[in-house]
C-alpha cells in the first residue's frame, strides 16, 4: 500500500464512487485511497444496499455525501447527476464498481440461465456504465480531462465457468468503455477498465467455487493476487493527471496472471498430483 500520507495526486479533484458496500468492497478501498490523495467525492449505491447502513462509516471517515441510486433505473441515474452537480459542481472522476448476477446468486447454470435475470446481469453490471456516462454528459457533470474507471475481470476474455453470465457482462462492460471512450476522447476524458484479480469481497465470495478461482490465480500469477488496496492505488494513478493519454484500455491488475504460463513449482506439484492416477 502507498504511503499513508499519500502523494497529493488527486488534490483539487472531485468525483463519484459507485459500489462501496462494506469494508471489503474494492470501491471502499478506492474511496480511502482517493481521500488519502486529497480528492473530494460523493458515494453512491443502490437504496437496498444503503439500508444496511454500513456506508455511513465510510461517509464519516471521508466526508463524502451519500446518494442512493439504482443504476438500472434511468430516472435515478439522471436525478443523481443533477444532485451531484448541485452539491459538488463539475467533477473529474467516476468509479464504476458495480456487479450483480441474479443467475449466479440463485445458482443457475450457464446453459439454464433465466433470461430475465440475464438481462438484469447485463443491465446492472455493464449497461449501467453507458447510462452513467450518458447522463453525466447530458447534465454536463464531467470536466474536460476527467477520468472514468470501471472494474472488470479476465472472464471477459477467457472462460471461467463459475463466473457464468458475468463473463458476458464484463465483455460488454469493456466494449462500452472503449466505445464511450472514443467519443469522449476529444474532450480529453479517459475511459478505461481495470481487470482486477479475484478479491475477497461480498460479490466475489458470492460466486460458488470462488476460493478455487482465487487460489488458482494466486498460484499462477508470478506476483500473486493483488489486494483491493493495491487496486485502489492503481485506480488513483488513473484518476490522476499522470495518465492523461491512457484511454479505451482494459488494464490488467493481476500480478502477471494474464501472461503467465506455468512455472517449475506448479509443474512439479501437478506431476505429483497426477502421478498416482497413472
Ligand atoms: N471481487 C472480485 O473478485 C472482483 C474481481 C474483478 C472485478 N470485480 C468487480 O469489482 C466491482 C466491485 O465488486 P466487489 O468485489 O468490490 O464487490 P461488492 O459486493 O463490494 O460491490 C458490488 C457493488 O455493486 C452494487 N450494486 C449491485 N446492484 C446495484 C444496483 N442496481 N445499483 C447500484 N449499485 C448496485 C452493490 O450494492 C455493491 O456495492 C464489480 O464490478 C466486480 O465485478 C470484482
Amino acid at each position: 500500500m502507498a504511503d499513508q500520507k499519500g502523494y497529493g495526486l488527486l488534490k483539487g479533484k472531485k468525483g463519484i464512487i459507485f459500489g462501496a458496500l462494506d469494508e471489503r468492497s474494492i470501491a471502499w478501498r478506492i474511496a480511502l485511497a482517493c481521500k488519502r490523495e486529497g480528492a473530494e467525492f460523493a458515494l453512491s449505491n443502490a437504496p437496498v444496499a444503503l439500508r444496511l447502513g454500513t456506508l455511513d462509516a465510510l461517509s464519516e471517515q471521508t466526508g463524502a455525501s451519500i446518494f442512493p441510486c439504482d443504476v438500472s433505473k434511468e430516472d435515478e441515474v439522471q436525478e443523481l447527476m443533477q444532485k451531484i452537480k448541485d452539491e459538488y459542481g463539475k467533477i473529474d472522476f467516476i468509479l464504476h464498481a458495480i456487479g450483480m448476477s441474479p443467475n449466479i446468486r440463485k445458482n443457475k447454470s450457464y446453459q439454464g440461465l433465466n433470461y430475465r435475470w440475464y438481462q438484469q446481469t447485463l443491465d446492472i453490471s455493464a449497461i449501467s456504465l453507458h447510462k452513467i456516462l450518458h447522463f453525466a454528459e447530458e447534465e454536463d457533470v464531467l470536466n474536460d480531462g476527467g477520468s472514468v474507471v470501471a472494474l472488470s475481470y479476465i472472464g471477459a476474455q477467457r472462460i471461467f465457468s463459475k463466473y457464468s453470465d458475468m463473463n458476458d457482462a464484463k465483455a460488454l462492460l469493456e466494449s462500452i468503455a472503449r466505445n464511450y471512450g472514443s467519443r469522449l476522447a476529444k474532450r480529453g476524458i479517459r475511459v478505461n477498465t481495470v481487470s482486477q484479480a479475484p478479491t475477497k469481497t461480498s460479490a466475489g465470495s458470492g460466486i460458488k467455487g470462488f476460493d478455487g478461482m482465487y487460489t488458482f490465480a494466486d498460484k499462477l500469477a508470478p506476483m500473486g493476487n493483488p489486494s483491493a488496496d493495491d487496486c485502489a492505488d492503481y485506480c488513483v494513478t488513473l484518476f490522476s493527471d499522470l495518465t492523461r493519454k491512457v484511454t479505451m484500455q482494459n488494464l490488467y491488475h493481476d500480478g502477471g496472471f494474464v501472461t503467465a504460463g506455468i512455472d517449475e513449482e506448479m509443474i512439479n506439484n501437478l506431476a505429483k498430483l497426477y502421478a498416482d492416477e497413472e
